[in-house]
């Protein structure tokens, strides 16, 4: 798969999760719970491997680095304020809502502006790049490190 199909591809799972999470009623508290942490576990892999491998190698040709990577302390933002909401609090579907028009904004964006100005580095470097991706975002599914780095995450954004 080239690197922009498996970023869009991992874009639909983070889609999905926040959609269901959207609609989840006050009755599915645990569900809530289950769909938050599952959320905060793709989006932190999803912004790491764009952090660490698709970006920089994009940087030559695309002039949406700097727009994109403050969209990702946005989204960063606005997960630890949905971190920190109880999930039967009143406010919790609308910090969710405000999250996810962030989200869908963003990955917007890359699909419409980035992702086409990737195809200048040629399909064999989006072919290569697309396999890294792949390798680690496989990686840091499986890595303690990034499983213990969300569960701090979770201990810490719940404390503040
Ligand atoms: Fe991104
Ligand atoms: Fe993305």
């Amino acid at each position: 798969m080239k690197a922009d199909e498996v970023l869009i591809a991992h874009h639909d799972v983070l889609r999905g999760l926040l959609g269901q999470l959207r609609e989840t009623t006050d009755g599915q508290l645990d569900r809530r719970r289950h769909l938050r942490a599952e959320f905060l576990r793709e989006v932190e892999v999803h912004t790491q491997i764009e952090d660490e491998i698709f970006y920089p190698a994009v940087s030559e040709v695309s002039p949406l680095l700097s727009v994109a990577h403050a969209e990702h302390r946005q989204i960063d933002d606005q997960l630890a304020t949905v971190m920190r909401t109880p999930v039967d609090d009143p406010e919790f579907l609308v910090e969710v809502r405000m999250l996810e028009a962030t989200l869908r904004h963003h990955a917007a964006e890359e699909e419409a502006e980035m992702f086409p100005q990737a195809h200048t580095l040629g399909e064999d470097r989006l072919e290569e790049l697309g396999q890294q991706l792949q390798d680690r975002q496989a990686e840091l599914a499986r890595s303690g490190a990034m499983r213990w780095m969300v569960r701090l995450k979770h201990t810490v954004l719940r404390l503040v």
